[in-house]
């Protein structure tokens, strides 16, 4: 017997005593399905008061940064009772997960200021939008109550556009029907014609065909197995009550042509570990979480402090911060956790060993962008039938998000580009008036002229040119180098943390991960110290 007869054999008599709750857990143990408490640090242990003696507790922490690594710091460590102060450059915490509503005003490091004109219950997540279902930031919602809700992340009914191609924009649906359609018949002809046979027993084909039948909504043998398209491309006119059968969109077109309309090629990104066609949102924005933890710290937090000395001793830690006045203070500290872009740390002067300011500049950070554009009226729902998701583009303005809030409210936010690298660059040096054109010149081509007309109000973001953070996630040339470790690693009395020294960069879970692994070594230090 192979083991895997033997497993099988196994798991059915548990089945059968157990029952398929029994079974499902036999089958976790034996590694057969993933187990949720694998995706999300299993072992952390929130640090408790009980840990420490009376005399090592309340000790002095001082914390460099109010995003969610920094608030999760404090707040972690907040539950042993030691005494954290977070010092935040910015007039918000929060850091990249800024939520942008009616009345937000920011001005860039070039100077230029906008104010977000939107209307009440409209918003634009200028940072973080979308969270997948494994991430360690949904338990940090559940824990702070913070109530989340879908966020659409792939619709049949959004649209692909590759201008390039000079097809017209298509619905995902049609552009699905027509590739799945065409790989299927191409693999059946394959198949039939024996060219598989070395691969696949007469068994194993026969069951592939089956399973291409349905995939592909292919004909059958006789017809050659031919994709000739079905209902799933959409109709061109609905079917009905009584005699009115509707007419379904077709014919599809020819082979060549769907693969030189290259509308396939966005099918992938779905596929990441990271992404789902269904995600989630925290109700009324991204800034709900950073809102709810900067609650809990309180006074804690302070805000417009901007750090501009770290001297590090072997007794404890000093640090020199400017106020909102322009006056300096200082923190003294048994401990320090920089939770800043480690290109920004990087620049502040401290007497740490020139090594660790040396990895600091090694991450290279991404410029990115995002324009959220206000509309009189919901066209996308009204007229296209599009509830949230995104439509893809080969255009420089790469992705349009359509709202998963405020569904048949009146009025609604579209992101109007969510682009990386050379594109953000292009769009962050535009003002945003000429940004707003661009995008709308662009958003045009998809959605017609109504992407002009009913457009009320404008707010972008180059995260490139945001003060204090200068970029939007950071990308390590290498993590194998030695700068990755170095920095997973305190510096004397100083941890480093945030999403760039995790396996997650760009992602929340993973400044939440990271604050964890400065908690959790910096606690067992306390723990041990004499
Ligand atoms: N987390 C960001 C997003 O969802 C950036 C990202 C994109 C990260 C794709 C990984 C993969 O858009």
């Amino acid at each position: 017997m192979t083991p895997n007869v033997t497993r099988r054999t196994l798991l059915r008599s548990i089945g059968v005593a157990g029952g398929a709750g029994v079974m499902f857990e036999s089958m976790r143990a034996l590694g057969l399905v993933a187990s949720p408490e694998a995706l999300a640090t299993p072992d952390y242990q929130p640090p408790a008061p009980g840990d420490l003696p009376a005399g090592k507790r309340g000790k002095k922490v001082v914390i460099l940064g109010a995003g969610m690594a920094g608030l999760v710091t404090a707040y972690e460590l907040g539950k042993a009772g030691y005494d954290c102060t977070v010092l935040e450059a910015k007039d918000r915490v929060g850091g990249r997960n800024w939520t942008v509503r009616g009345g937000t005003t920011a001005t860039d490091l070039d100077g230029t200021t906008q104010t977000a004109r939107f209307a009440k219950d409209q918003y634009l997540n200028a940072g973080p939008a979308r969270l997948p279902q494994s991430h360690i930031t949904l338990d940090y919602c559940r824990e702070l109550g913070v109530p989340l809700e879908i966020f659409v992340n792939q619709n049949a009914n959004a649209l692909i556009y590759n201008e390039q191609s000079g097809v017209a924009p298509q619905q995902y649906r049609t552009a699905k029907s027509d590739v799945y359609g065409y790989v299927s018949e191409l693999l059946a002809k394959a198949i039939d014609q024996g060219a598989l046979d070395q691969r696949m027993s007469s068994e194993d084909k026969d069951r592939l065909l089956t399973f291409l039948s349905g995939f592909g909504a292919i004909g059958d043998r006789a017809s050659g197995y031919a994709y000739a398209g079905t209902s799933r491309r959409g109709y061109s006119v609905e079917p009905g009550a009584a005699d009115q059968a509707g007419v379904v969109l077709g014919p599809p077109p020819a082979l060549s042509s769907v693969l030189a309309s290259q509308v396939g090629r966005y099918f992938s990104f779905e596929f990441g570990y990271d992404q789902a066609m269904t995600m989630l949102q925290p109700v009324g924005g991204m800034d709900a979480i950073p809102m709810a933890l900067y609650r809990r710290l309180g006074n804690k937090v302070r805000l417009g402090a901007a750090v501009t000395k770290l001297t590090d001793g072997p007794r404890g830690v000093e640090v020199v911060y400017k106020d909102k006045r322009g006056k300096e203070n200082v923190v003294r500290a048994d401990y320090c956790v920089a939770a800043l872009p480690p290109h920004v740390m990087a620049r502040v002067p401290t007497n740490l060993d020139p090594k660790v300011t040396a990895a600091l500049r090694y991450p290279v950070a991404t410029p990115v962008g995002k324009i959220g554009l206000e509309y009189r009226r919901r066209w996308w729902e009204q007229d296209d039938r599009i509830y949230g998701g995104i439509t893809e583009t080969d255009m420089d303005l790469a992705h349009v998000w359509y709202p998963s809030y405020g569904f048949h409210g009146e009025r609604g936010l579209v992101v109007g580009y969510y682009n990386t690298g050379a594109n953000a660059t292009t769009y962050g040096n535009l003002s945003p008036a000429d940004r707003t054109t661009r995008a709308v010149a662009q958003g045009v081509k998809i959605h017609g002229e109504k992407y002009r007309t009913e457009l009320a109000n404008a707010f972008s973001v180059a995260w490139q040119k945001v003060p204090h953070i200068e970029g939007g996630w950071v990308s390590w040339p290498s993590r194998s180098s030695g700068e990755y470790t170095l920095l997973n690693q305190p510096a004397g009395r100083v941890y480093f943390a945030g999403d760039w020294l995790s396996y997650f960069i760009a992602w929340q879970a993973g400044a939440i991960d990271s604050a964890r692994y400065a908690v959790t070594n910096l606690h067992k230090r306390v723990i041990a110290e004499r």
